[in-house]
C-alpha cells in the first residue's frame, strides 16, 4: 500500500509521529509537506494529497492539521475522495468498513499521539465491507458525477 501524507504547521508534530509509525510498519509513503513549523495554509496540502490519491498515485492519504476539520472539508471537495475526521478507535474501523474512506484526517491539537497511532493502524488495515454500504456510497458518487457534469 502507498500512502500520501501531509499536514500544516499545526499538524506537523503529529505527522512526524505518524511517519515514524509508517516507517516502523514498512509502509510505503510520501510526505507532501509542510516540512517545518512555519505557519501555512492547510488547504494547499489537503488538495495536493487528495488529488494524488484521487488520481491513483497513492492508495490512501493521511492529512493532519490543528483540528483535522479544515483538512477534511478541503479534501472532500476533490472528486473521488471520501475523507473522514477520526478521533476514536470505533470510527477508525467504521469509516473503512462502511464508508470506504480513502483519506484519514487527524487533529494534531486535539488527540494524543498514542490514540493517533492506533487510529492510523486500524484505519490502514481495515477493509471495506461492500454490500449495502457500496450502494450508499454509489449514491454519493452518482451525485458527485452529476454535479461535475453540470459544471463542465
Ligand atoms: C491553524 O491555525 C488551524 O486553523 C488549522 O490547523 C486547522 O485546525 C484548520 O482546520
Amino acid at each position: 500500500m502507498k500512502v500520501a501524507i501531509g499536514s500544516d504547521h499545526a499538524g506537523y508534530d503529529l505527522k512526524k509521529i505518524v511517519i515514524e509509525l509508517l516507517e516502523e510498519k514498512k509502509i510505503d509513503y510520501k510526505d507532501f509537506g509542510t516540512y517545518d513549523l512555519e505557519s501555512c495554509d492547510y488547504s494547499d496540502y489537503a488538495i495536493l494529497v487528495s488529488e494524488n490519491v484521487a488520481k491513483g498515485n497513492f492508495d490512501r492519504g493521511i492529512l493532519i492539521c490543528g483540528t483535522g476539520i479544515g483538512m477534511c472539508i478541503a479534501s472532500n471537495k476533490v472528486k473521488g475522495i471520501r475523507a473522514a475526521l477520526v478521533e476514536n478507535i470505533y470510527s477508525a474501523r467504521m469509516t473503512r468498513e462502511h464508508n470506504n474512506t480513502n483519506i484519514l484526517c487527524l487533529g494534531g491539537r486535539v488527540i494524543g499521539q498514542e490514540i493517533a497511532k492506533e487510529i492510523v493502524e486500524i484505519w490502514l488495515r481495515t477493509d471495506f465491507t461492500y454490500g449495502k454500504h457500496e450502494k450508499r456510497i454509489g449514491k454519493i458518487t452518482a451525485y458527485e458525477n452529476l454535479i461535475n457534469n453540470m459544471e463542465e
